[in-house]
């Protein structure tokens, strides 16, 4: 295109000299037949733009507890190239230009809150750092397995209630040397809650653990195992055995089966599992030593 118009541009500026006169000049005329053909060449050559297709469907779960009907999927048409890249983008176009009752969590757009996890594509994720799949049409539904409030909105007290359970804070039995005196740690020992503070909470990693489908009361899932396991792990909780004990249960702890969907759902990048298959060792530690104290003391 750009092209074309240059040559066209030139042979503008040659006529335009060439007709000042009484006719072109006999080099003018050479090199305006060679401009005509020039643009003719362009114009073949040049690849027609591609068109790259910019309208984009999007399939929502929408469920309302003032409509007493099934939930339903509801498809929204969108222009890619009046949205932002990612899919809470596309879900804020589709709330501020279309159907303001389309209802979701989100907060700080930037993979901090946790609050816009959602299946998208049939994986879990955070809506905010997922980039808008390419193809033409994408799906998008609350986590699997939970109860919904409204749309994409589902509860997540049981989620909540669980890591709750697991007590996620220091504790100790010894108070400080002086009142008020931080508790040091050294770089090692802090070294060692790397790839579990880190956690957001999301549930997009318990949400996609099969385990946790089938026992949502009873298994307290990839997450909160993996907050069991940080307090474990800081040097500075004096509680371990106790927080051991608390999840030696066939149920809370021993249902995992080291499937690590977990790992591939979570965000921020993660491996629960890996937290997990530590706790079940630091168990196994556990009875051992159990073991040899009844025998030697
Ligand atoms: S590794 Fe354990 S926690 Fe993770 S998905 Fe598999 S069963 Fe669930
Ligand atoms: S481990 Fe990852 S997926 Fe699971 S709650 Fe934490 S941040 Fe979310
Ligand atoms: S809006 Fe906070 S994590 Fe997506």
């Amino acid at each position: 295109m750009m092209a074309t118009a240059m040559l066209r541009r030139a042979k503008n500026s040659i006529s335009r000299l060439a007709s000042t006169g009484s006719g072109p000049s006999a080099p003018a005329r050479v090199i305006l037949s060679r401009l005509h053909a020039s643009e003719a060449e362009a114009q073949q050559v040049e690849p027609k733009a591609k068109a790259t297709p910019t309208m984009k469907i999007f399939s929502i779960y929408r469920w309302s507890p003032d409509n007493p009907s099934k939930p339903q999927m509801q498809e929204f048409q969108i222009d890619l190239k009046e949205c932002g890249p990612m899919v809470l983008d596309a879900l804020l176009k589709i709330k501020n230009e279309i159907d303001p009752s389309l209802t979701f969590r989100r907060s700080c757009r930037e993979g901090i809150c946790g609050s816009c996890a959602m299946n998208i594509d049939g994986c879990n994720g955070l809506a905010c750092l997922t980039k808008i799949p390419s193809g033409p049409n994408s799906t998008v539904t609350p986590l699997p397995h939970m109860f919904v409030i409204k749309d994409l909105v589902v509860d997540m007290t049981n989620f909540y209630n669980q890591y709750k359970s697991i007590e996620p804070w220091l504790k100790r039995k010894n108070p400080p040397s002086a009142p008020g005196k931080e508790i040091l740690q050294s770089k090692k020992d802090r070294a060692k809650l790397d790839g579990m503070y880190e956690c957001i909470l999301c549930a997009c990693c318990s949400t996609s653990c099969p385990s946790y489908w089938w026992n949502p009361e009873s298994y307290l899932g990839p997450a909160a195992l993996l907050h069991a396991n940080r307090w474990i792990s800081d040097s500075r909780d004096e509680f371990t055995q106790e927080r051991l004990e608390a999840i030696d249960d066939e149920f809370k702890l021993y249902r995992c089966h080291t499937i690590l969907n977990c790992a591939r759902a979570c965000p921020k990048g993660l491996n629960p599992g890996k937290q997990i298959t530590n706790l079940k060792q630091l168990q196994r530690i556990k009875v051992v030593s159990a073991f040899f104290s009844a025998i030697f003391l």
